[in-house]
């Protein structure tokens, strides 16, 4: 069943089918938020270090956004859970009190924590949290009492579960045992997801809205370079192009993410190198002489670091409004689902 209407109760502004931009760390920011929110989508800013930036980027959003009829701010915000101090989040949240907490990337009981801390500091935030199997949901189901759950399959851009499955299998399997279990918690897609056609199928799947990271690379209002982008536009054959490694997370010192996280990158030299028996630290040093040595602009933007993107990638080929990608998506994810009923 479709939880569109739960959602409507707390985001009052949203268009049917809900489509929310992932919260990308240092990526997805006010303006990038505030295009979506306004577009009838759900905005996000994803995590930033540092809480002064973030402070920063929550006032612009709040004046941006203060015409929204809303009892709190009309977006989401992002926690990569592990190795995050709580407290200076939680005064975030009481001060700003963003209609959604995106919690990802813990164990059930860190994120049971940031649960119950968040519902103290901002009791009308609600608490949806991003995970990639069927027992990591009913853990998180059991532990944290989510508002909603977002199911991120291997196609994901971005970091995620190191073993994993796509949408097609991850959403009905995940659907079947919570309902076994006696949960009826929103499900959200994530994962390969770029039009209204990959829409379409995750809402035919059991999901009651979809999350879009890498489309959203080719907003004009995302954070980053412009290299950057033009890396995302030339890549085709997202299965082929990109990879999910660990080694994404090495380039520059120890990796410090749990072992059950891995990545999605456009593959790179370092990428070959590691998946050829290079040592690491051998990868490290031929990289930065590389990078400083009259060869550098040999290298290309991935080369030099992680371009995170997911397999639909190819699919992202120029640069629009966020705005734009959420009429877009929403419209044809329509015209898809009723041109699938006519061939029955
Ligand atoms: C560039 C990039 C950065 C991301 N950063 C984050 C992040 O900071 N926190 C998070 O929970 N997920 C992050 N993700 C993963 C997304 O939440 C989401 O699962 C993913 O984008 C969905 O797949 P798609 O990229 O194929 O749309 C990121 C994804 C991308 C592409």
């Amino acid at each position: 069943m479709s939880h569109f209407n739960t959602f409507k109760q707390y985001l009052p502004w949203i268009q049917k089918p809900l489509l929310i931009i992932a919260p990308m760390s240092g990526i997805a920011k006010s303006k990038l938020a505030t295009a979506v929110t306004t577009a009838g989508g759900l905005g996000q800013i994803g995590f930033l270090d540092d809480p002064q930036d973030l402070t920063d980027e929550l006032e612009l959003t709040k004046k941006a956004l203060a015409n929204i009829e809303s009892q709190t701010l009309p977006i989401g915000l992002g926690v990569i859970v592990f190795g995050t101090p709580m407290k200076p989040w939680l005064d975030l949240f009481a001060k700003y009190k963003p209609a959604v907490a995106w919690l990802s990337f813990a164990s059930a009981d860190e994120l049971k924590e940031w649960s119950e801390g968040i519902r103290r500091a901002s009791p009308q935030t609600r608490i949806w949290i991003q995970l990639g199997s069927v027992s990591a949901a009913v853990e998180v189901a059991q532990a944290c009492r989510p508002d909603a759950l977002v199911l991120q399959g291997i196609d994901a851009g971005g970091h995620g579960h190191e073993d994993g499955a796509s949408i097609v299998s991850l959403i009905p399997e995940v659907t079947d045992t919570l309902s076994e279990l006696g949960f009826d918690i929103p499900l959200i897609a994530a994962g390969g997801i770029v039009d209204g056609r990959g829409c379409a199928a995750a809402l035919s799947l059991g999901a009651s809205a979809v999350v879009m990271g890498t489309r959203f690379l080719a907003a004009e209002e995302t954070a980053i370079p412009a290299i950057y982008r033009s890396a995302i536009f030339e890549a085709s054959d997202g299965g082929q192009v990109t990879a999910r490694s660990r080694v994404f997370d090495e380039i520059w010192g120890p990796n410090f993410w749990p072992k059950t996280y891995d990545g999605r990158c456009l593959k790179n030299q370092v990428y070959q190198q590691y998946t050829s028996g290079v040592d690491i630290r051998k990868i490290r040093s031929w990289l930065s002489n590389a990078m400083n040595g009259p060869d550098a602009e040999r290298l290309s933007v991935q080369d030099m670091g992680s371009i995170w993107a997911g397999t639909g990638v190819g699919m992202v080929k120029r640069q629009e409004k966020a705005a734009d990608i959420v009429q877009e998506v929403r419209g044809d994810t329509i015209r898809y689902l009723e041109r699938a009923l006519k061939y029955l």
